[in-house]
């Protein structure tokens, strides 16, 4: 069985989870379910990032130990997750016991293999924030731009990563892994600037962190720390790594935002390099989501909760959402949410579509035939329309290009509503043309059938709705893509007028607009 591995960043736990995570975990969990309907041996990993001097900080100013804060947060991030129905099969914390020691054992071996060499580190040090600060972030003027005073010049032993040693390797790797394609060149340039990374921080300038072992004066800085846990969740040892871990290594997808792709497609790939273990397979940057245009932020005040978007428009499952950001904008760019942009996709396609078509045709199938479906109603006239849609999911996925997967199937919908409005059923019935009657109906329906194991990975509520009101057996998510083939609807009766049920209720806009979130 071939398998594939997907893992997603490690989200910081000094706050709560917002969309611009969910977005991520949400894509993650759609390749994820697809991949399975393709027959692999899947596995996901997502988790937390907790150490370091945010956690430390904003712990301290809660009157919280750095660790309290942090199960605080993981709990808030884990029941989101359960809410969206992310179908991970690990979550790893970065103070899970066998991160920290492996993650010893991998600074170790660098250090042993020289890789790692100690120097001295001259950095812009904020003594409000007691951290040091990147000269990017500073003011104009050169200030910091919480405590709005200039950082000082403070010189401390590090020890450095030999990046510089990598850089061919590197950009030989970038061009073939690093996805979307138009990322390639920023980070190829990327490479042309690099020095090497000081990888540790003095235990009087960081506390919260894993300390290099033998050496009390130094703790390991956040991406040696962050970026194992790809490995270290899967069983890696610097000696012995476990049977997961050569079962499921190389990860086949690093999925991240763009802001944190310099550190996957560069340090990460020279530091699997240093410890001659293979390299990814794709690193994929997803693009940002803004809120009505704007950038998200606490100051802004426009920090949307997946929960608060499951409360405003009291859906009744997390399917909009998911459907709705996985279709906004192709996979890769930048996306934009808004309560109107919600609203109109989601009643559009999921609503007066999808759920319609499939609606009114079971009305019909038990208004004309008691809800049966007899042998010779079976008839091949969408049978063309449908089978090319699987292929095309499957380009899509292959090419991370999820909302091609979601169009086509929407496509595959919409041909079939003007299929169901040109051949009009209802009309045939009054002329009492049973069997073109029957034929259109079973068209349709055994269409939706396709439908529902094709967008399943996005919306598995909705599809298991309409696979169960199809009387099609076992779950939706066991069926695999390969098994598709056309006139499998069952023969007989299927449905009857107490199982016909909208599989999505429209969003009621004046409804869902008296009631703003926040
Ligand atoms: O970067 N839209 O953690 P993080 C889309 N711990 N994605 C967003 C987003 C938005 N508005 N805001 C954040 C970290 N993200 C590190 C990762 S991995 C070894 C260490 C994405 O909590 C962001 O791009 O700041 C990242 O991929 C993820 O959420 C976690 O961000
Ligand atoms: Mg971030």
């Amino acid at each position: 069985m071939e398998k594939f591995y997907i893992t997603t960043a490690i989200d910081y736990v000094n706050g709560a989870p917002h969309i611009g995570h969910a977005y991520e975990k949400i894509a993650t969990d759609v390749i994820a379910r697809h991949q399975k309907q393709r027959g692999k041996d899947v596995y996901f990993l997502t988790g937390s990032d907790e150490h370091g001097i945010k956690i430390q900080k904003t712990a301290a100013a809660l009157n919280m130990t750095p660790k309290q804060l942090c199960d605080s947060n993981v709990a808030k991030f884990k029941d989101t997750w359960e809410l969206l129905e992310i179908d991970y099969d690990q979550y790893i914390r970065t103070t899970d016991e066998n991160h920290e020691k492996t993650v010893q054992k991998i600074f170790q071996k660098l250090l042993d293999k020289g890789a790692i060499y100690k120097d001295s580190y001259t950095g812009l040090y904020c003594s409000g924030c007691e951290c040091f600060l990147n000269e990017k972030d500073l003011t104009e003027d050169g200030l910091c731009p919480d405590h709005l005073v200039k950082p000082e010049e403070v010189k401390e032993e590090n020890y450095f990563f030999k990046l510089t040693d990598y850089k061919e390797q590197l950009k030989e790797y970038v061009k073939k892994a690093v996805k979307p394609e138009f990322r390639v060149n920023e980070v190829l340039n990327q490479i042309d600037d690099i020095r090497d990374i000081s990888v540790s921080r003095s235990s009087e300038t960081l506390q919260w962190g894993i300390p290099v072992s033998g050496d009390d004066s130094q703790v390991i800085y956040v991406w040696i720390d962050a970026l194992s846990n790809y490995i270290t969740a899967i069983g890696y040892d610097t000696e012995a790594p476990s049977d997961k871990f050569k079962q499921y290594w190389p990860a086949n997808c690093h999925m991240i935002g763009k802001d944190i792709l310099k550190f996957h497609s560069i340090y990460w790939p020279a530091i699997l390099m240093a410890l001659d273990v293979e390299l990814p397979e794709t690193i994929f940057a997803h693009g940002w989501i803004t809120i009505d245009e704007q950038k998200m932020g606490k100051s802004l005040g426009n920090v949307i909760s997946p929960a608060s978007l499951m409360g405003t428009f009291e859906l009744q499952n997390v399917d909009p959402i998911r459907y709705f950001f996985m279709t906004t904008t192709p996979f890769g760019k930048d996306g934009n949410y808004s309560d109107e942009d919600f609203k109109a996709k989601v009643n559009s396609d999921l609503a007066n579509n999808m759920g319609n078509l499939l609606n009114r045709s079971l009305s019909m199938l038990c208004k004309y035939f008691d809800g049966e479906i007899k042998p010779e109603f079976v008839s091949d006239s969408l049978k063309d329309k449908a089978l090319q849609t699987p292929p095309r999911v499957l380009e899509a996925f292959d090419n991370y290009a999820i909302e091609q997967a979601a169009e086509a199937v929407i496509e595959l919908v919409n041909d079939t509503n003007k299929y169901v409005n040109d051949n009009a059923p209802w009309t045939l019935a009054k002329e009492e043309k049973w069997q073109e009657c029957g034929q259109a109906i079973y068209n349709t329906l055994e269409t939706m059938r396709h439908v529902a194991v094709l967008i399943y990975p996005i919306c598995p509520n909705i599809a298991q709705d309409i696979w169960e009101q199809l009387c099609c057996e076992g779950k939706v998510s066991e069926y695999k893509i390969s098994e598709l083939k056309w006139s499998d609807l069952k023969i007989g009766k299927i449905a009857s007028k107490e199982t016909v049920k909208p599989v999505f209720l429209r969003i009621d806009s004046e409804f869902a607009g008296d009631k703003k979130k926040k």
